[in-house]
């Protein structure tokens, strides 16, 4: 569905459902993940965009104490006071995300918000797709309730004030990535963030280029512990190299180089050795492929990708059968440039860089392989990178 209809029928609903016309209304994109993978959290770097689909939340202010949450695509209401605002851990537990939110916009104390709201939401990204459907959530909903209390944010405030609220509220331990992907797109350009210095810059694709998005059926969930584990395995590392280097200033993995990795990785598990060097490797690619985009260096970009999804496979565990098949299958398509997962992992989709010229192509060749293999279809996508969100 392309956005407008969405916009349409979110507007639509919020008349039939309160009447009249929502106050405010805000878009937010979900985003793709282009290289540096599970370096936010690392206080590394990262290449990504907001792409052209996400979540509208429509609201107004209610006149009491009450808020009502309409969530259209999954057809379902959520009603509750705003002195018993808490998270939703069974059932409808897609409104923590919206009340984390709300939450976070107080500072944690969301009855001096005054009053209640009432809203309706609804979005096209498909869900467990890799694709950032929550954080679109969040953001949309920060973006639509600050404007309806008059709550004034910069931008990287409101990303970490949404990210708290899938860490405490929702349950998933995820980086900044995601959020910050969400309101910092721009049209036709990627998003380079420094996680250390939350220091986030657009840098232009160039023409004649576009991703496509292969989402396998593979399950991806971030709030199981997959995640969570890899993550305590990278800060346990961060840890250890702190004691064994002597140059000081060592608090993240970002603060490791591959040389240092390999003289001392010996004094890890074999595990946390294989974890750590990820996060490592990827900002290394980072830092490269943005001096070859510099370059107009597209074929080169790509070869980072590829070996960004080896080192997923190979060092982070976080692939799958069905992500290595897309890898695979792409690598042996001379319009692809560059091919890895994109994201949490562990399922979700793989991240193409692609001439659009080619697109069906591509995507007949990698659907008739999956589907040799799997005996089902993945879904296949071309992504220009979008703007980011913003009231509508
Ligand atoms: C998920 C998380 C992000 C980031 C990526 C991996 O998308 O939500 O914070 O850690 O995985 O790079």
């Amino acid at each position: 569905m392309l956005n407008q209809e969405v916009y349409d029928k979110v507007v639509a609903a919020f008349a039939a459902k309160f009447g009249g016309k929502p106050a405010k209304v805000a878009y937010a994109p979900g985003r793709i993940e282009v290289l540096g993978n599970h370096t936010d959290y690392n206080e590394g770097y990262v290449f990504s965009a907001a792409i052209d689909k996400g979540t509208f939340f429509a609201a107004s202010p209610a006149d009491d104490g009450k808020i009502t949450l309409v969530a259209l695509n999954m057809d379902e209401t959520y009603e509750v006071e705003l002195s018993a605002v808490a998270p939703v851990k069974s059932g409808m537990t897609w409104a923590s995300y919206v009340l984390g939110t709300f939450n976070w916009l107080f500072d944690g104390n969301p009855a001096a918000a005054g009053k209640g709201f009432k809203a309706v939401f609804g979005g096209n990204i498909p869900l467990g797709a890799g694709l950032s459907s929550s954080a679109s959530l969040d953001v949309a909903t920060a973006l639509a309730l600050g404007a309806v209390y008059g709550i004034e944010k910069d931008k990287t405030a409101l990303a970490k004030l949404c990210q708290k609220a899938e860490n405490t509220w929702a349950g998933c331990p995820c980086g900044l990535l995601d959020q910050a992907s969400s309101i910092y797109g721009k049209a036709g350009a990627l998003v380079k963030s420094d996680f250390r210095y939350c220091k986030f810059e657009n840098v232009s694709m160039g023409e004649g280029i576009a991703f496509m998005m292969v989402k396998s059926n593979a399950k991806h969930a971030l709030v199981d512990g997959a995640y969570a584990s890899r993550r305590q395995a990278c800060e346990d590392a961060a840890k250890y190299f702190a004691g064994v280097l002597k140059k000081g200033g060592v608090t993240h993995l970002r603060d490791v180089t591959m040389a240092e990795w390999v003289l001392y990785r010996g004094g890890l598990s074999e595990t946390t050795a294989k974890r750590a060097v990820h996060p490592i490797g990827e900002d290394e690619r980072v830092i490269q492929g943005a001096a070859l985009l510099e370059k107009g260096d597209l074929k080169g970009f790509g070869a980072l990708m590829y070996d960004s999804h080896e080192s997923s496979r190979n060092w982070f565990e976080n692939s799958c059968e069905e992500l290595d098949a897309i890898v695979d299958a792409a690598k042996a398509i001379p319009e692809v440039y560059g091919a890895r997962l994109s994201g949490g992992g562990f399922g979700g989709s793989c991240c193409l860089l692609v001439d659009p010229a080619a697109a069906d192509k591509i995507a007949a060749q990698i659907t008739k392989e999956y589907k040799a293999k799997f005996g089902d279809e993945p879904v296949c996508s071309v992504i220009q990178p979008s703007d980011g969100a913003h009231l509508v």
